[in-house]
This record gives structure tokens, sequence and C-alpha cells, in this order.
């Protein structure tokens, strides 16, 4: 039996994802020694090994077939545009992407001006912004504390994500409208859903069950 290698985004998605292999009687216990410096984790019974990759990261492992499946956020799957299968919505990490600003800036919205989109996710606002809702916009790509940009004045509106909203409102801003929902999926490369397809099948089977209950 060959191993099937996990790629799991690093931080709270791995965690959570490791609690719910857990329930399924998959265990790594080495991968959650906190100081280790170790960069792949082996569970030699069950033929199976983990690493830990940046989320954005994790798709492309997973489309090269570096990883056989991927555990990463649907923001990310759709910003990387991988070809890869998506299988399976874990339920967790759940929050919303969406676009952001000011109260003021719904009427910008609402006549379709062309506005600044500052995000971290220019593919989705672009697809929102010119195949959805056929507005052109300017999309300007930030890395991080994308709220900053209607407050400075870099942008009318920006597209992020928003899970309790406490971030938006501790800033004066506000949801306008909303993308799409998010959460944690499991996704699969291409070939190894044909090599290994009995395994995967029964991971996923597993998984489904535990997050029935
Ligand atoms: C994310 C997101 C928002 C915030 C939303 O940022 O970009 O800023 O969390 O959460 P809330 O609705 O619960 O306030 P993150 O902390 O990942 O950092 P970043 O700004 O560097 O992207």
């Amino acid at each position: 039996m060959r191993y099937l290698t996990f790629a799991l985004g690093k931080g709270r998605l791995a965690n959570k994802t490791l609690e719910l292999f857990e329930k399924i009687g998959i265990t790594c216990e080495e991968i959650r020694d906190k100081d280790t410096r170790k960069l792949i984790f082996v569970n030699e019974e069950l033929k199976l090994r983990f690493f830990l990759a940046k989320g954005p990261d994790v798709p492309t492992y997973v489309e090269y077939g570096a990883a056989d499946i991927g555990i990463v956020g649907k923001d990310t799957i759709l910003e990387e545009g991988r070809n890869i299968y998506e299988v399976l919505d874990l339920g967790f990490g759940k929050c919303r992407m969406c676009v952001c600003g000011p109260e003021a800036a719904a009427e910008l919205l609402k006549h379709h001006e062309l506005i600044r989109v500052a995000t971290k996710y220019p593919k989705i606002a672009k697809d929102y912004f010119y195949n959805k809702k056929h507005q052109t916009v300017e999309i300007i790509k930030l890395n991080g504390s994308i709220e900053l940009a209607p407050i400075v004045g870099l942008s009318e509106v920006i597209v992020d994500i928003v899970e309790t909203g406490s971030t938006l409102r501790e800033n004066g801003l506000t949801v306008l409208e909303e993308v799409c929902p998010l959460s944690a999926r499991m996704v699969v490369n291409q070939v190894s859903m044909k090599m290994e397809q009995e395994r995967i099948l029964k991971l996923i089977a597993d998984l489904r069950s535990v997050l029935a209950e």
C-alpha cells in the first residue's frame, strides 16, 4: 500500500482538521507538537503522511499530486482556480466573502460607478464584479488588514472575509453585499481520485458520517 499524502492549511484549519480526523480513528501525534521543526508527519500503521503548508499553496500541492488530498478554505480554492476535485464541505471555518465599506458606498454600488475595490482576493472580486454584477471596477490587490483601505482612502469598498463582523464594526464599516458563503473543504488530486478511489471514498464516507452526528 502506498502512502496517502495530506496537505493541511496551517493554523486553525489544521487543528480543526486533526480533531475531525481523530474522530474517524486517524491520529498523528507528532504533528501536534508545537515546538517541532519537522515538516512532514507519518502514520505508519495507516500509511498516511501529513504536511502543513500555507493555505494558498495547498491547491498547488494537490493539483501537482505532491499531496493526494488537501484541506483548505473555499476562499482559497476559488482564488487559486486549480484543477482539483472539491469533494467535501467539512463544515468548520464558516464565514462569508463580502463586499464591505462605509454605509455611504452602497450608493456607488447601486449606480454601478467606477469604484476601487481593495482585496486579498483579486480573482474572486473580479469574477463577482465583472461576471456576476457586470460592473467595471478597479481592483487593488492587498495582502492583509484590508479594512484599512476604505478608511485611509485607498478604495471605496473591499472584498474580504467576514466571520463575526467585529473587525468591520470596530472600524465603522459594514457588509454591503454578500459574494458567497465559505468554509473548510476537502480537495483531491484528479489522478489520486482514480488510483486510490477505494481509500479516498472510504475516507469521505467516514468523515460524512461523523459530520452528520
Ligand atoms: C480576516 C479577514 C478580516 C477578519 C474578519 O483577517 O480578512 O479582516 O479576519 O473576521 P471578523 O469578521 O471576525 O472580524 P485575518 O485576521 O485573517 O488577517 P488579515 O487582515 O491579515 O487577512
